[in-house]
């Protein structure tokens, strides 16, 4: 396997609107992720992933262009990013923009054009395509529910957004469109960002005779999903992507793919892959529902283990999976994945640590590292997110009531992890001085980073140890290029394997049970403890006992 500059790094996202406010607006800004930069340093971060920061409208927070080449003017100026990419530069980290392609806003100026004529130049930068008697051109259902097509007034013409309507498809079919893109991707390499996260990106291949399927809900439309699912050649669409901007600047890649197809694996982030990796979703798939949150499902620890032993061993002898516990899609990880007696500090350090040391580039979410949880919301009207508004009433049209149907939203929100990150216990946990775009979670006051920096026991400092070991000079190459191992595979509390690299084994043991463990392990009374969440740890005669949500590193 030939190295590649960033096999060894950690990753962070941050959620630029939610991260720090400097000037009082309730929004966080560059400047505000500018002055954090030491502190994400000092935790050891070395890439920095931003969610979108363009000019936008916000219905999808940010995730809806209307300019691809500005900064949108809540978050500061072109001068306050370059001045990020120099400090950045300065302290030997990278940045990644989000790179959102498979749709714009309907506010971009390719959109309004193609609205005062489908058939024209720009109307071929989008998927516009005639009703029948009356219908869309077929039955997709949108991701964020209703129909995946959208009227133009007036005419017969409807156009393809699989997100939001104020989310149109772009055209990939069409090279004038590639063109500006490969520019526009081009331009913020020229700028040295050091590559990106790619959003949404498996969608980009349409099926262009855009028939009705089947339909899988009582509206009578079937997710838009399916006819991605059928359709082949998007292999094509991304390697011309990589040839014409990626690839001739080294750049790194970050790619948001659920549901590849079964054999694809190499050719998205094998040796030459389309991609340098892609996030791990296996475990977040498992709660899925069938037709939404309202019936998602917990997650049960042996599937958890499961699904990230299988892509752990699926993965290692091809590429690189970009490991998450969560993300801004995603509730906190803590609430998700753990149960709920190790719902609290120490079942936090045991889930980052099991999560971090896997094979693959870590990717923090901003709070995690302090153990942050699901925010609490008292009604529908808390939330801002686009699609738990969505969910709350696709929860009601299937019978729940407004109480059940808010649960659902408090379990599975997206705003879960888009609420402010908790700098100290002063007003609003110190994201701004005046009201935030979004609550602040009311735990803010003993979960913080300034009460975690100063207590040496916290979740905040053991993530530094944590993530220091897999950076030491002595186990580097072992967390980075070493093989994943197993271990205990069907114990119900255990999570546990091990990393073994050139005759060099780390072991890694975390205790998901209520109870208390004693293991008798492979290792000799000799093995040396690098990291340990809990104060006490005893190895005699290589067996080793383990506190409920203790987890234990030995080499
Ligand atoms: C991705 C983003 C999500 C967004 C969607 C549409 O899944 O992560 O936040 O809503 O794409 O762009
Ligand atoms: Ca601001």
């Amino acid at each position: 396997m030939n190295k590649k500059w960033w096999h060894d790094k950690t990753a962070y996202q941050i959620y630029p609107k939610s991260f720090y406010d400097t000037n009082g607006d309730g929004i966080g800004d560059l400047k505000g992720i500018i002055s954090k930069l030491d502190y994400l340093k000092d935790l050891g971060i070395d890439i920095i992933w931003l969610s979108p920061i363009y000019q936008s409208p916000f219905v999808d927070q940010g995730y809806d262009i209307s300019d691809y080449y500005k900064i949108d003017e809540s978050f500061g100026t072109m001068e306050d990013f370059d001045t990020l990419l120099a400090e950045a530069k300065k302290r030997n980290m990278y940045i990644l923009m989000d790179l959102v392609i498979n749709h714009c806003s309907d506010k971009h100026k390719w959109f309004q054009e193609a609205l005062k004529n489908p058939e024209g130049e720009y109307g071929d930068y989008f998927y516009f395509r005639k009703g029948t008697n009356g219908n869309p051109p077929s039955n997709y259902r949108s991701y964020f529910g209703k129909s995946a097509w959208q009227q133009v007034e007036g005419t017969d013409y409807y156009y393809l957004h699989m997100f939001a309507k104020e989310q149109p498809d772009l055209n990939w079919e069409n090279p004038k469109l590639l063109n500006e893109l490969y520019t526009m991707i081009n331009w913020w390499l020229e700028k040295g960002v050091a590559g990106f996260r790619i959003d949404a990106i498996i969608n980009i291949k349409k099926d262009l005779t855009f028939q009705s399927l089947e339909p899988d809900g009582p509206d009578g439309l079937v997710s838009v999903w399916r006819m991605v699912e059928n359709v082949d050649g998007v292999g094509k669409l991304l390697e011309d992507l990589k040839k014409n901007t990626f690839e001739k600047y080294q750049a790194f890649t970050v790619a948001e793919v659920f549901n590849m197809k079964k054999d694809e694996l190499v050719e998205f982030i094998g040796e030459n892959g389309h991609f340098s990796t892609m996030f791990d979703f296996s475990a977040h798939s498992l709660s899925m529902g069938e037709h939404g949150w309202y019936d998602s499902k917990p997650v049960q620890f042996m599937d958890f283990k499961k699904a990230l032993f299988h892509s752990q061993q699926e993965c290692q002898e091809v590429g690189f999976l970009a490991n998450i516990i969560e993300n801004h899609d995603e509730p906190r990880g803590v609430n998700r994945f753990l149960p709920d007696h190790a719902q609290n500090p120490a079942g936090a350090k045991m889930l980052g640590t099991i999560s971090i040391l896997l094979r693959g580039i870590p990717f923090l979410y901003q709070g995690q590292e302090i153990g942050m949880q699901n925010c609490p919301m008292d009604s529908i009207d808390d939330y801002d997110d686009i699609s738990t508004h969505n969910e709350y009433l696709t929860a009601l049209e299937a019978g729940l009531s407004k109480d059940e149907a808010l649960k659902v939203c408090c379990l599975n929100s997206r705003d879960n992890a888009r609420t402010p990150m908790q700098w100290d216990a002063s007003a609003n946990a110190g994201f701004t001085s005046q009201t935030p775009w979004l609550k602040v979670n009311p735990n803010y006051k003993d979960l913080n980073v300034k009460a975690q920096l100063a207590d040496e026991n916290s979740v905040l400092c053991y993530y530094k140890k944590l993530l220091a070991l897999r950076k030491s000079p002595e186990y580097r190459e072992l967390f980075t290029y070493g093989k994943f191992v197993p271990l205990f595979e069907d114990d119900p509390d255990l999570f546990a394997y091990e990393r073994t690299l050139e005759g060099k084994t780390v072991t890694v043991l975390a205790n998901f049970g209520r109870t208390a463990k004693t293991l008798t392990l492979a290792i000799g009374s000799e093995a040396d403890i690098l990291l340990n969440s809990q104060p006490q740890a005893d190895i005699h005669n290589g067996q080793i006992s383990l506190n409920s949500c203790q987890v234990i590193v030995t080499g």
